[in-house]
């Protein structure tokens, strides 16, 4: 257990090892049609049947292996276990279940093809008894899509977009109408390196003068999310009434510019009438001063 990195799978050295390839690349051609899948998603629990029980005392005469594609995950010998450092601290047999090994905490990377081989000792060798494979389809499932509003790209038209990111395998990504797929731009996908998992995103043009209802759908694996999309119908004003709105506008404020002027003009006009008022009454204030001047012969005269 301390040095897996050194522990070079035995497989590769025993001389029948040949054997043992010749039978998997058998198995290859057999197996390819009825192998046993197992589907599952990250995080979860798999359980592969080796398909081959072997009792107690016989566990200390036989080599149990398992491997993944060409590398190896976990070996019993004598009894005793071996897990390789990938799968250490999550993989266990059962050796009371058809020898299935029980691999917690799935990662993307665990899928593949798994071999289990159990050798017995014959006449101080060891002959492989038993062997079987197992496909084990490890997947991430999408969150439903969303869809997002990005404006108008021109008149009329607007432009919205579909994405949804976190899953695996590969995902495909289709706009329908009817049933009908519709063309979508800029539709990318990206993985992350490092977790293995995709993102994808879509773009979709559409006429807004009309009702729609469009599916954005994702595919991976068997599997599907989609979400929804509905338009009602939007009417622009015609372009005839634009103008009529810009004519009553403009006529408006010509109205309040005309209005404006009248009323200055008119204020002007009484301030200016009334200033001459005022001079004239002064005018005729002066007069009733010189009145008593002017009326003084008249005064004489009484
Ligand atoms: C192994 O043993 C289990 C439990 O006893 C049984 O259900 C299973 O059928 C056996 N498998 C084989 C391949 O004989
Ligand atoms: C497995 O667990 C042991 C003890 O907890 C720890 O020392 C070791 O680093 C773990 N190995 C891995 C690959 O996580
Ligand atoms: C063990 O293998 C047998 C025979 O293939 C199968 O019927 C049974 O369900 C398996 N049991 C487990 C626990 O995998
Ligand atoms: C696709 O996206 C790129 C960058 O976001 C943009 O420059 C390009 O115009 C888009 N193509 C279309 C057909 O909208
Ligand atoms: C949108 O649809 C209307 C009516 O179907 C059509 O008259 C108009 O030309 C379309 N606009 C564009 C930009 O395709
Ligand atoms: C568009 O949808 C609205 C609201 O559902 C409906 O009243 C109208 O008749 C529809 N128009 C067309 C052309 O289907
Ligand atoms: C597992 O998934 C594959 C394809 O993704 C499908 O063909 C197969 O039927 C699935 N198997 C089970 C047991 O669900």
């Amino acid at each position: 257990m301390g040095h897996p990195a050194k522990w070079r799978p035995p497989l590769l050295k025993h001389p029948y090892l040949k054997l043992c390839q010749l039978l998997i690349l058998a198995s290859l051609f057999y197996f390819c049609s009825g192998i046993i899948q197992v589907n599952k998603t990250v995080k979860e629990v798999a359980v592969l049947s080796c398909d081959y029980n072997i009792s107690t005392e016989e566990l200390m005469e036989v080599r149990i292996y398992w491997q993944k594609d060409d590398e190896m995950v976990l070996a019993i010998m004598s009894g005793k276990e071996q897990v390789w450092s990938k799968y250490e601290n999550r993989t266990f047999t059962d050796f009371t279940k058809n020898l299935s090994i029980v691999i917690l905490a799935l990662r993307l990377s665990d899928n593949g093809r798994y071999t289990c081989i159990v050798q017995k000792t014959e006449k101080g060798s060891y002959k492989v008894k038993h062997m079987t494979s197992v496909m084990l389809l490890v997947r991430a499932d999408f969150p439903v899509p969303s869809i997002t509003d990005l404006g108008n790209p021109s008149r009329n038209i607007k432009r919205i977009m579909c994405s949804t990111s976190g899953g695996f395998p590969k995902p495909h990504l289709s706009w329908l109408e009817n049933k009908e797929e519709l063309n979508a731009i800029n539709t990318t996908v990206s993985q992350d390196p490092e977790t293995e998992l995709y993102a994808i995103s879509s773009e979709l043009d559409f006429n807004i003068t009309n009702n729609h209802s469009f599916v954005c759908l994702v595919k991976y694996g068997d599997l599907t999310v989609s979400q929804i999309f509905d338009w009602q119908k939007f009417e622009p004003p015609p372009l005839d009434n634009l103008l009529q709105l810009w004519v009553i506008l403009i006529l408006v404020i010509i109205g309040i510019v005309a209005i404006t002027a009248f009323t200055g003009s008119c204020i002007a006009h009484r301030l200016a009438t009334r200033r001459r008022q005022g001079k004239r009454n002064e005018e005729g204030m002066d007069m009733e001063k010189i009145s008593p001047i002017l009326t003084g012969p008249a005064q004489a005269s009484v």
